[in-house]
């Protein structure tokens, strides 16, 4: 069976509400709570959350303080976690995760080391330098926006985050620290449609989408 670590401590300083992100209320619940019904709808029964100050972890789920950064973050809630063989990391602020791409990432774990969320880049993508000058155009066919959940064989994890703060700083999603490890990743194709919540303009937008999911006021 395999372990979810939620990571859910960051203050969402982009987005700028009066509560740490994963918990302002989204279209009638803390927006952690849509990731971890979605997970518990693809059967995940263990759950570390990772939490901001001032926060408590979800009835059911077991909650450890945030590191300074994210990778960090997973690094804590990993060490409080059991000692399931396969880890899937989500990020609280991606509520509109579909259940079935926790068990597609899952099942990935069979031909990888780390199996990655991601949506094919659909825009036209150049590098440019300092200048604005273009000095590629890269081929938009072999590109992928990288997304959460992210599924791990435990060891690859383990070792991968057998590393200095700095690298864990550097690091801006966990799968990069296994490549640099060595370790084997694949991406599981998903959509645009599990985007972040970053801005206030995501979180409208989100907004809008959940609620026709939204639960009855009476919990039904
Ligand atoms: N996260 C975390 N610990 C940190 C930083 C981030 O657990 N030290 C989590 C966030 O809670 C979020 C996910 O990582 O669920 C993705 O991070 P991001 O969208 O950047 O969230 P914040 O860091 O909260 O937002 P901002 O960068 O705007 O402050
Ligand atoms: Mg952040």
């Amino acid at each position: 069976m395999a372990v979810a670590l939620l990571v859910a401590a960051g203050s969402g300083e982009r987005l700028g509400a009066s509560r740490p992100k994963a918990f302002v209320v989204l279209a009638g619940r803390p927006m952690l709570e849509w990731s971890l019904a979605a997970l518990r709808a693809a059967g995940l029964e263990e759950v570390v959350v990772a939490l901001p100050d001032g926060e408590e972890a979800p009835a059911g789920c077991a909650g450890v303080r945030g590191g300074a950064t994210r990778s960090e973050s997973v690094r804590r809630a990993l060490a409080a976690a059991g000692r399931a063989e396969q880890v899937v990391v989500h990020d609280a602020a991606r509520p509109l995760v579909e259940p079935s791409l926790f068990t597609r990432a899952l099942d990935a774990l069979s031909r990888a080391d780390c199996a990655v969320a991601a949506a094919q880049v659909t825009d036209t993508v150049k590098e440019a330098g300092p200048d604005h000058r273009v000095t590629a155009t890269l081929d938009r066919t072999r590109l992928w926006a990288i997304q959460t959940p992210q599924a791990f064989r435990r060891a690859a994890l383990e070792r991968a985050l057998d590393v200095g703060d700095d690298v864990l700083a550097a690091a801006t999603d966990d799968a990069w620290l296994v490549e640099r490890a060595g370790g084997s990743v694949v991406v599981v194709p998903s959509t645009p449609a599990n985007f972040k919540v970053t801005t206030a303009h995501d979180f409208q937008v989100a907004e809008l989408l959940l609620r026709e999911r939204a639960p009855a006021p009476d919990g039904s």
